[in-house]
């Protein structure tokens, strides 16, 4: 498969070079604010020591390493600070296939394209699990896929791109799985802010040598591109996944980890809940439409993103750039996510226009 950015900004590109006025509901980023006191905290940053504006510890400030652990109820030496969500399965895949345990790695069919483009640079093999038309995973079809071969599980829950949550006993069965087939859970855990189902259970509530959970502050504090994110691995693989991120980065960005960490202390539950919140009723509001529309759809207990399917329209490249120019909703093919859903479209909820796109697909497919 190939790598997703260039597809990603094609559409993009697509989008904004168009004529008419664009709804864009094809990225994930976030368009609410970041909380109150991390902008306090990046302007309170521009007045520090120049000691400040120097290199932070590699694996991250130690504060906010501290505010993580505890938050996590980890051991601190657990933790590293890394640039987002991606390095931190970066680390997470390339540490579980450094191994010599198997060089396959097990994927969902939906996926999140990232993957299956890391396993290919770190010179591993995809294999593919197919989840069920609502997005769930099924922990005996992980069980049939793995092998003494298997290096990696790599999931993501709260899902992008079909929305589920995969509640605590999957979680549970694919840290025994790892385990069983001396393998690694790396679980991708970005959007557990996002969870509306309330079933959403992290792969921390299992403890095991055999997993490493990813999470950012990307999506949840809607400052993507502040590039702060952590990996909590276990301790018999944290050096030689600190080496590697040093080695790669020398260290990360001290201004955007101060600022996080402060949010961190300072931001209340509120913050998290009104964004929930909002997302709720942009699920509600356009699944309504898609009702409407007579499309098939996944409503989402979670993430920010709906998979929907058109009836004689399906979601190639070629169709998203129809709808673009003659609907003016922008959305992602299907394809983009694997083989599982070609014929789908999705579409990401991270704009104050959701009604307006909704109205637009009313019109053009209703
Ligand atoms: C499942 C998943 N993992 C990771 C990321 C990247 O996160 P970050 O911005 O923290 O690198 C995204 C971004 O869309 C995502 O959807």
């Amino acid at each position: 498969m190939d790598y997703e950015t260039p597809l990603f900004f094609r559409v993009m590109q697509y989008a904004a070079d168009a004529d008419g006025d664009v709804i864009d509901m094809v990225s994930g980023n976030p368009d609410w604010e970041p909380p109150a006191a991390l902008r306090e905290g990046l302007s309170e940053y521009a007045g520090a020591d120049p000691e400040q504006f120097q290199y932070p510890p590699s694996d991250g400030l130690r504060e906010l390493r501290e505010e993580i652990a505890a938050r996590r109820n980890v051991d601190v030496s657990q933790v590293v600070v890394t640039n987002g969500a991606g390095e931190a399965n970066y680390l997470a895949m390339a540490r579980a296939l450094e191994r010599d345990s198997g060089s396959e790695v097990i994927l969902t069919d939906p996926v999140y394209p990232y993957y299956p483009g890391k396993t290919t640079m770190l010179e591993g093999t995809q294999t593919y699990v197919e989840t069920d038309d609502a997005g769930r995973l099924d922990p005996d079809d992980v069980r049939s896929a793995a092998s003494a071969e298997t290096a990696a599980i790599v999931v993501n829950s709260p899902n992008n791109p079909t929305g589920a949550v995969y509640p605590e006993e999957t979680v549970r069965e694919l840290v025994s799985i790892a385990e069983e087939n001396d393998a690694v859970l790396v679980s991708d855990e970005v959007y557990d802010h996002f969870d509306l189902s309330g079933a959403f259970a992290s792969a921390l509530s299992v403890d095991s040598d055999h997993r490493i959970v990813t999470n950012s502050f990307s999506k949840s504090m809607a400052i993507t591109g502040f590039r702060v994110g952590y990996a909590v691995f276990p301790k018999n693989l944290v050096e030689s996944a600190r080496s590697r991120h040093m080695l790669v980065n020398v260290a990360g960005s001290r201004p955007a980890q101060h600022a996080v960490l402060h949010a961190l202390r300072e931001t209340g539950p509120d913050y998290y809940q009104a964004n929930r919140d909002r997302l709720r009723e942009r699920v509600e509001t356009f699944t309504a439409a898609l009702e409407r529309a007579g499309a098939t759809y996944t409503k989402p207990s979670g993430s920010f993103y709906v998979l929907v399917r058109f009836d004689g329209f399906p979601g190639t490249l070629e169709n998203v750039e129809r709808l673009i120019d003659e609907a003016g909703v922008a959305g992602m093919p299907g394809n983009a996510f694997g083989s599982a859903r070609e014929d789908w479209l999705r579409f990401a909820l991270v704009t104050p226009r959701v009604e307006d796109a909704a109205d637009r697909l009313v019109e053009y497919f209703g």
